[in-house]
């Protein structure tokens, strides 16, 4: 048993039963992206340019070698397309998006989607989001007048429940103030089976097919969907154009471009891809800039000057121009990228160049972003907090752009 990667010649780690080369994932709180992190430096050790492991008894393949890693993401992606996310679309037809769909599917929703997420569009939105933002400057004021701690992300998390709920579902929800919003997002993301029950879908996904297993909470994706069709009534009723994601979509449903079930999927879609994802690096930012007295200094001193040029405003053209910013949220990245591990699945059988290594048909594969953010080689002292490594002359040094 799990000798898939022996019989194939593909270096490994030793795994064993039942977890494969995981401990036991129900008790223990390590991070998938963690583990990722160490099989990368298993196999970097070895000196191999990739390996194999086993998630349970699932053989995944782990490419570490930047070549390889260019060729399965970019040049050969038409091998390599597939995400394999569970997705039950005939329960919860409202899961069906860019993130679980594969294929000529996702090819197409991607080419319909293409020009939503564009800067000039997202242009447009930055007033909303700006709108959306302005609660936050209370609740923090609140805080300092009380000299009490701040959850910090908790604080960022109503912020971008904010934002989406003003941009992807067209309300105004002031989540300071415990909004039903923000409790639903934050039930669907952090729900108590949540983990579980997504680790079973992608384990065995034809079993929790055929129990009708959703891939998100029924109840409040309903609810999700319900705000949506009070939205969409209320805009039709009254002539109302808002400039923001839910109007650009709501045009590609009045020229057929997408029915209402995608309009509502790339919706949630919005919240999904867009939550947990930014309130992790915003959070990760205020963390680093806190250890890191004298890069806040210096953030501070840039945003000050920028400000002055753009007459006191934080527009979006003020926000464009602050380089050491942007310096600084690339460097949250690398150091806590709130994605640790890109997956994919192979299509078709494909030969590792220069090798007589062949990933079969239908083989998972786990990028391990987190270990390659972290390999001395490309990123020289990975612990610690240096915007430099992106300033212009710094960044094209990096092999992993
Ligand atoms: C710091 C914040 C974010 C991070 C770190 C992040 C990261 C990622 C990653 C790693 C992927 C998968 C790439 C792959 O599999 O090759 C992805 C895909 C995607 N993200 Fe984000 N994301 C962020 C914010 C957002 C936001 C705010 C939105 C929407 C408003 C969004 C929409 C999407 C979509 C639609 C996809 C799927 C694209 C496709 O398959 O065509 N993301 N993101």
């Amino acid at each position: 048993m799990l000798t898939y990667w022996k019989r194939r010649n593909i270096p490994y780690l030793e795994p064993s039963i039942p977890f494969g080369n995981f401990e036991n994932s129900i008790t223990n709180t390590k991070s998938h992206g963690l583990y990722f992190k160490e099989f990368y430096d298993k196999f970097k050790k070895m000196g191999a340019k990739c390996g194999g492991i086993y998630a349970y008894v699932v053989p995944v393949f782990v490419p570490i070698d930047l070549e390889i890693i260019k060729l399965l993401l970019v040049k050969d992606f038409q091998h390599f397309h597939t995400r394999g996310f569970y997705t039950n679309e005939r329960d919860q037809p409202v899961s069906v998006n860019l993130f679980t769909v594969d294929g000529e599917r996702w090819r197409l929703l991607r080419t319909k989607f293409t020009p939503v997420f564009t800067s000039a569009k997202m242009k447009i939105m930055y007033e909303l989001m700006v709108a959306a933002s302005k609660t936050m400057e209370d609740h923090l004021r609140e805080h300092a007048r009380k000299k009490v701690p701040l959850d910090v992300k908790d604080c960022v998390g109503r912020m971008t429940a904010n934002i989406i709920g003003s941009c992807a579902f067209g309300i105004e929800c002031n989540s300071y103030n415990d909004s039903k919003f923000h409790k639903i997002l934050k039930a669907i993301v952090l729900g108590g089976t949540a983990y579980i029950r997504i680790l079973f879908c992608n384990a065995l996904p034809d079993l929790a097919r055929f129990l009708k297993i959703p891939l998100l909470p029924a109840k409040e994706t309903n609810q999700l969907c319900d705000i949506l069709d009070e939205t969409l009534n209320y805009r039709k009723e009254s002539n109302v154009l808002r400039n923001d994601f839910l109007q650009l979509v709501i045009e590609m449903k009045d020229k057929e471009i997408v029915n209402l079930t995608e309009l509502k999927a790339q919706c949630i879609l919005f919240f999904l891809a867009g939550f947990e994802t930014s309130a992790t690096t915003m959070t990760f930012v205020l963390f680093e800039l806190a250890c890191n007295q004298n890069i806040q200094h210096k953030l501070r001193k840039e945003i000050n000057e920028v400000l002055v040029q753009h007459d006191n405003k934080m527009t979006y053209e003020a926000i464009a121009n602050m380089k050491y910013l942007d310096m600084v949220i690339l460097e949250t990245l690398r150091k806590h990228p709130p994605v640790p591990f890109l997956n994919r699945v192979s299509v078709n059988d494909f030969q590792i160049p220069d090798s007589d290594m062949i990933v079969e048909k239908g083989t998972k594969i786990m990028f391990p972003v987190l270990g390659l953010h972290h390999d001395p080689e490309y990123f020289p002292e990975p612990n610690s907090f240096i915007p430099e490594r992106f300033s212009d002359e710094n960044k094209s040094k990096i092999p992993l752009l």
